[in-house]
Formats: C-alpha cells, structure tokens, sequence
C-alpha cells in the first residue's frame, strides 16, 4: 500500500482523529513565525490544513502535500489567507533553492520513508537565516522502544513510521542548526523542535 493511497482513505477521518489534541501545540509552536512582513513559508507535508487558522495572514505560503485528498480539504481553509497549494513529494521539492524564509514540517518528517531528504530538500529550498519548524514523534538515540519499532515497518507503508531518531536526521542536514527542541505530548514521544539554516 502507498502512503498516496493509505491518505487518500484517510483524509475523511482525519480531522476527527487529529485536529484537537493537536490544536494546542501547533499554535504554540507556529508562534515562532513572524507576526509581520510579507515573508514567503513553505507548509511541506501540508495535509488537510490543520495549521492554517494558526498562521499570521501577512506571509505567503505554498502548502505541499502527496495526496490530492489532503489537499483538496486544506483548500476549504485557506480563505483568510494567501496560499497556493502544490501537489509534490516532500522528499524532492519542486521548488529552486532559497525559496522560502520559514518551512514547517507538522507530522512529516516521520511519516516520509527518508525524512533525512525530506529535510535536506527543505534545507536547500530555505534562504539562509530561514527557520524550520518541526512537530514530530521521534526516539532518542538510544531509546529502547521495542514496540514502536517493530511496528514500524507497517506502521510506516500505511500512516507513519514509529522509529525516526531525529538527532540522526539532523546529522545529516550540517546546514540546520538545533535551536530549541521541547517536548510537548505523549511524554515527550511529540517534540516541538527548531532550526535555523547557516
Ligand atoms: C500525518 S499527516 C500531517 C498533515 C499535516 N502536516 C498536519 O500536521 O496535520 C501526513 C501528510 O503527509 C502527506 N505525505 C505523505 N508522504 C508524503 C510525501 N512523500 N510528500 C509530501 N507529503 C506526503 C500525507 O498525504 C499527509 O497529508
């Protein structure tokens, strides 16, 4: 099965499941976007659009998502602000380099099967100073987890993987620097993480 198609089955469902328990943590982190200016973000993974009533309508932004279902709901809520939305692969952007100022990448990375070029391809596309805003699960380095690993592999062809470890992601992108990094659900399964491209 394809992520394309698992999210086309999912994308009626997906708000029940996710829009509240995520609510309070994508605000808090999308906080760290400018409230003014007329700057240029990428929403890469964008999904049904849970982000968008959360952004300052000042900026620009490209949502992107694999699958037209997503998009076709993050449609209905761009209203109060510019967007364009972009069907494409989070894993090879089809943007030029420096795109954008900001990325954010809300339950991506860790859904992707190579979340490290999932975030070199948002490395390249940022202008340098740009930040990169990430909500994820992810294991330590380390972690035992036996569970979330071995359901991985399934877990990963049908919504997402379980056993991403974000401190070796990281270490392949040495243009990203680790700005913060706090967790914020599932005892800090969910981290709230930002970087900054040299
Ligand atoms: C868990 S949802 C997250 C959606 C949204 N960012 C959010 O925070 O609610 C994962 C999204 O990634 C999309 N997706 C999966 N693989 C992708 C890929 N290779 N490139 C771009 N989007 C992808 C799915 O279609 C789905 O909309």
């Amino acid at each position: 099965m394809s992520l394309k198609f698992s999210y086309s089955l999912l994308a009626p469902f997906y708000d029940l499941a996710i829009a509240r328990a995520s609510a309070a943590v994508r605000a808090q982190n999308l906080q760290h976007l400018p409230a003014e200016g007329a700057l240029d973000v990428l929403i890469n993974g964008i999904g049904t659009g849970l982000d968008l009533p959360f952004l300052p309508p000042s900026h620009r932004y490209i949502g992107l998502d694999l699958t037209a279902a997503m998009l076709s709901r993050a449609r209905a809520r761009t209203d109060a602000l510019r967007v364009s939305l972009v069907q494409g692969d989070s894993q090879a952007l089809p943007f030029a380099d420096h795109s954008f100022d900001h990325a954010v990448l809300h339950l991506i990375l860790a859904v992707v099967p190579d979340p490290a070029a999932c975030l070199q391809e948002t490395a390249r596309t940022l202008r340098p100073g740009g930040s990169v805003l990430i909500l994820d699960k992810f294991l330590r380095s380390g972690e035992n987890a036996w569970l979330r690993r071995a359901l991985s592999p399934l877990a990963g062809k049908i919504a997402t993987r379980l056993d991403v470890v974000f401190e070796e992601v990281l270490a392949q992108v040495p243009q990203l620097e680790l700005v913060s990094d706090e967790p914020v659900l599932a005892r800090g399964w969910f981290r709230a993480i930002r970087l900054i491209k040299h």
